[in-house]
């Protein structure tokens, strides 16, 4: 038998889901769910760093998740600029941690995209592992506006290939993940990259966001080694 040496695994991708149901289960109110899974966010983002992975991306806010109501929705959206400050810039810039923000972040209010833009124009230079953040996302969408992109860029039907598709992706430049991760029991891909998540392995898990642990993430990782 041929020993298969295991792909190194570069890009793991996580849908962080269940911070709600965490939150019902304390009795507390949905908001406390989404404030402990930026805590998790956090260390696991951390533990990523750690392994030297070179890619994570993680869905925090899909293009569906505006049909929640607006007070969660507010919420949620007030959660990035609590996550990004400055000690955890300061934390990624010593570890040389990129940030980008993948989906239609053109929705936000304008205040938010600045500071959206400037985070990506301050880590931009960093050149260890990059951090997408989903916010406004959706697999669907991204494909259409990378359509679009290409219509009104003039490109031939004969020169379109895969790779001219994925170079007007959120993800460009980046190579497809390896891995994607659901949380909390679903086993469903709720409009996550859809193009991108061809070959990936999928890992699902019952554990809630807020209970995700570095011992889950090195399981699925190991799980994902031995099945490619
Ligand atoms: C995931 O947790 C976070 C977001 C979608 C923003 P949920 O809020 O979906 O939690 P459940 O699925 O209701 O438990
Ligand atoms: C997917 O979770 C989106 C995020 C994790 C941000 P949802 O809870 O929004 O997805 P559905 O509604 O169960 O498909
Ligand atoms: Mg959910």
């Amino acid at each position: 038998m041929v020993a298969v040496i295991p792909k190194e695994i570069e890009h793991i991708a996580i849908m962080m889901d269940g911070n709600g149901r965490w939150a019902k289960k304390r009795g507390l109110p949905r908001s406390a769910g989404h404030f402990a899974g930026m805590q998790t966010m956090r260390k696991i983002i951390r533990d990523c760093h750690d392994l030297k992975l070179k890619y994570v991306t993680l869905y925090a806010f899909s293009s569906e998740n505006w049909r929640r109501p607006p007070e969660e929705v507010e919420y949620i959206l007030s959660l990035p600029m609590k996550f990004l400050d400055e000690a955890t810039l300061n934390e990624f810039d010593r570890n040389n941690v990129r940030v980008k923000f993948i989906g239609d972040t053109t929705k936000f209010p304008k205040q938010l995209i600045e500071s959206f833009f400037a985070i990506e124009e301050r880590t931009k230079n960093n050149n260890g592992m990059v951090v997408n953040f989903a916010m406004n996302y959706g697999g669907r969408m991204e494909i259409v506006n990378a359509v679009k992109k290409i219509v009104s860029d003039n490109i031939a039907p004969e020169s379109l290939t895969q790779e001219v598709i994925e170079s007007y992706l959120y993800t460009e430049g980046q190579p497809m993940p390896d891995l994607i991760i659901r949380t909390s029991g679903e086993q469903r891909i709720s409009n996550f990259l859809l193009w991108q998540c061809s070959s990936a392995s999928l890992w699902f898990t019952k554990t809630l966001w807020p209970d995700f642990t570095k011992t889950l993430l090195l399981e699925a990782i190991e799980d994902c080694r031995i099945s490619i």
